[in-house]
């Protein structure tokens, strides 16, 4: 099956990352969000983004210009009818995807693909509301989308061979590198950096080092382009929080178990850079 387009839910951090990458690599694009102000805002990551491309001489502007030219934005479901694949980059909250899921069911063509890229919820669980298990499939990307080659497919038991031979076919047109996990949670980046990233806030509520030398170690000791306690920021701690916690309710294992303080930084509004405050101050 060929896919000529692809329909993006959710114009966020992910979702115009997922948008751009499409776009780039000659896919007409159609991202829904839920109001005008946060799809201009996505549509303006996207400039922003391709901007950065131009001036760091990974695209051409005649090539960044046709690739805004091929998204098109909208607020209407229905007008992602025509899709031949769709990814779901909404919040992450499974009632919402069921209900995005079972309404897309009713409006793709038969042979349209219907993916997730959902961290950690269960895809069998969002392909269960849909009369097209087989067309249903994770597609896990990283942030930032443009930056990180890498996808995670998630296949599960009812994933059929030709779509993961699409999906296959998508990711290396997007010249991305790809692995492929069983639908559980985390699937494989995050089953082992969720574990990382909640033992580093632990160690720092314990009190062994300051946040910085903690970052510090990590990134100069192990090469990580960052410490992981910039990196929850980066991804954000409610996020972080939500895998953990998902995690940790399938497993009941102590590995998922979120320290204390990052349950409480998230209670305090403290979310990272997108707050403008996590384990350091943004503003
Ligand atoms: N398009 C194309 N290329 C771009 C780009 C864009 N919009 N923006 C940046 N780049 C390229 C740059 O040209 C540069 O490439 P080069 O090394 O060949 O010159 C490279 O990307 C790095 O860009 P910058 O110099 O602007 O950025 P930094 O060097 O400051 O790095 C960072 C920023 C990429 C965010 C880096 O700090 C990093 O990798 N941090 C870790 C992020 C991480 O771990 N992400 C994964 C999180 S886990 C996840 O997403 C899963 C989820 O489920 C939780």
């Amino acid at each position: 099956m060929d896919v000529h387009s692809v329909g993006i839910i959710g114009c966020g951090l992910m979702g115009s990352g997922i948008a751009e990458v499409s776009a780039r690599a000659g896919y007409r694009v159609i991202v829904r969000e839920i109001n005008e102000e946060l799809l201009q805002n996505g549509l303006n990551r996207i400039r922003n983004s391709l901007g950065k491309a131009v001036a760091r001489g990974k695209a051409s502007q005649d090539a960044a210009d046709q690739t805004l030219a091929r998204i098109q934005g909208t607020l209407d479901l229905a007008d992602l009818a025509g899709c031949d694949l769709v990814i779901e980059a909404a919040v992450e909250n499974m009632a919402l995807k069921k209900g995005i899921f079972a309404e897309l069911d009713g409006l793709l063509a038969p042979h349209a693909i219907l993916a997730s890229n959902t961290s950690s919820l269960c895809i069998t669980e969002m392909a269960s509301v849909t009369q097209r298990s087989d067309k249903v499939l994770g597609i896990h990307f990283f942030n930032p989308v443009p930056v990180y080659p890498l996808i995670e497919f998630v296949r599960t038991i009812l994933t059929s061979d030709e779509t993961m031979a699409t999906a296959r076919e998508f990711g290396a047109s997007l010249g991305k590198t790809m692995v492929t996990a069983k639908d559980t949670p985390g699937f494989i980046v995050n089953r082992l950096l969720i574990p990382y990233l909640l033992q580093a806030v632990q160690v720092y509520e314990d009190g062994l080092a300051t946040r910085e030398d903690i970052d510090t170690a990590i990134k100069l000791g192990l090469a990580h382009p960052m410490g992981p306690l910039t990196l929850l920021d980066f991804v954000g701690l409610d996020t972080t929080l939500f895998i953990a916690d998902a995690m940790y309710d399938e497993y009941k294992d102590p590995r998922y178990a979120a320290p204390p303080l990052l349950r409480r930084l998230v209670l305090a509004g403290h979310l990272g850079r997108k707050s403008g405050k996590g384990f350091y101050d943004y503003t």
